[in-house]
């Protein structure tokens, strides 16, 4: 029996954790999870046809690039310790088919080019694989008659695509538009075209979230009709779906799989760590950045903490890699 007044751990000394949460020193010695400049993945806009960098307003301190302030940029980022960058393109004209996706003198593929001159293989350049920022109706394929997206239609251009960022140097083709079989034909594509050394992640468990909105900003995207992309993208609802996802994916020769949004997904993120052995990557994604910063501007939260805090939590859900607008800030802080 316990003495009144006198708690039951004062009298079990073996569990009294508090004990190695006494000293900052003791805490880095015990900490479960780190993050590091070698776990994040820079997300950059490009776009043809500017001559100064573009503020976005709905994503504070990213701006859309022109070719050379994305030279500077990298450059930068490279000095910080940062590995790798994964770019979006803007196309001065967008249309039916998203034709600026695979063109060679297409903006991606010039400022891949020009990356590569500057990094040679010491920067893992990636390159996001989807027709939505070339589109002039917004969809991440070919819209048919009827409004709805063509699967396979849609593959054979990301195909293209995919093979035009592998000849302008991209190391990693990463397709995000949830076309069933995307990752399968992207592979043969690479492959046929001599390009059997540059891998794919797959974004395979891609959620139809509101929380891209300052994404869309960042590259100009109206989906045509008001309409969203439910009929391609994960039901919010589903957890076991991105299971099916991954094997699918990892079937097709994915290198490594990705869950995305990050935050509101953590759970996926536990459940894809477990099922497989290929690096998994989340992205914290636009609206998921966003908000800390806003929060943050009313004084409401201190956002860098709650970066961290955020971040790490994906961490230690499983992620082993993160893509995040916070990539330079933490850089700059842990340098
Ligand atoms: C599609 C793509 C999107 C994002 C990355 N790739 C937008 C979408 O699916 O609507 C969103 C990233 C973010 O919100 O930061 N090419």
């Amino acid at each position: 029996m316990t003495a009144p007044g006198t708690h039951p751990s004062a009298s079990f000394p073996a569990s009294r954790p508090r004990r190695l949460r006494r000293t900052s020193a003791l805490r880095e010695l015990v900490a479960e999870t780190r993050l590091g400049v070698n776990d994040v993945i820079a997300p950059l806009f490009v776009r043809e046809g500017i001559t100064e960098p573009q503020p976005i307003r709905s994503l504070p301190g990213v701006v859309q690039h022109t070719r050379s302030s994305l030279r500077r940029e990298v450059r930068e980022l490279a000095g910080l310790g940062i590995k790798s960058v994964i770019l979006f393109g803007i196309p001065a004209q967008k249309d039916d088919v998203g034709s600026s996706a695979w063109d060679p003198n297409g903006i991606v593929q010039v400022a891949l080019a020009d990356l590569r001159e500057d990094h040679g293989d010491d920067m893992v350049l990636m390159a996001d694989c989807c027709l939505d920022e070339y589109t002039s109706h917004g969809h991440c394929g070919v819209v048919r008659p009827d409004g709805r997206v063509d699967n396979d239609a849609t593959l054979e251009l990301y195909a293209r695509a995919a093979v035009a960022q592998a000849e302008a140097g991209a190391h990693v083709v990463a397709p995000s538009g949830m076309m069933d079989g995307q990752v399968g034909a992207i592979r043969s594509a690479l492959d046929g075209a001599g390009h059997s050394e540059v891998s794919v992640l797959a974004y395979s468990a891609k959620y139809a979230s509101a929380l891209y909105g300052p994404f869309r900003d960042a590259v100009d995207v109206r989906i045509a009709g008001g309409g969203d992309r439910k009929g391609y993208q994960q039901d919010w609802r589903n957890a076991r779906e991105a299971l099916v996802e991954v094997a699918a994916d990892l079937a097709q020769g994915a290198d490594m799989v990705m869950v995305k949004p990050a935050v509101t997904y953590l759970d996926v993120i536990a459940a894809v760590r477990a099922a497989c052995n290929v690096p998994v990557a989340a992205y914290h994604v636009s609206g998921e950045y966003s908000m800390i910063k806003a929060a943050a501007a009313n004084g409401w939260i201190d956002g860098d903490a709650v970066a961290v805090e955020q971040l790490t939590a994906v961490k230690r859900a499983g992620a082993d890699l993160i893509l995040t607008y916070f990539a330079r800030d933490l850089a700059e802080r842990w340098s």
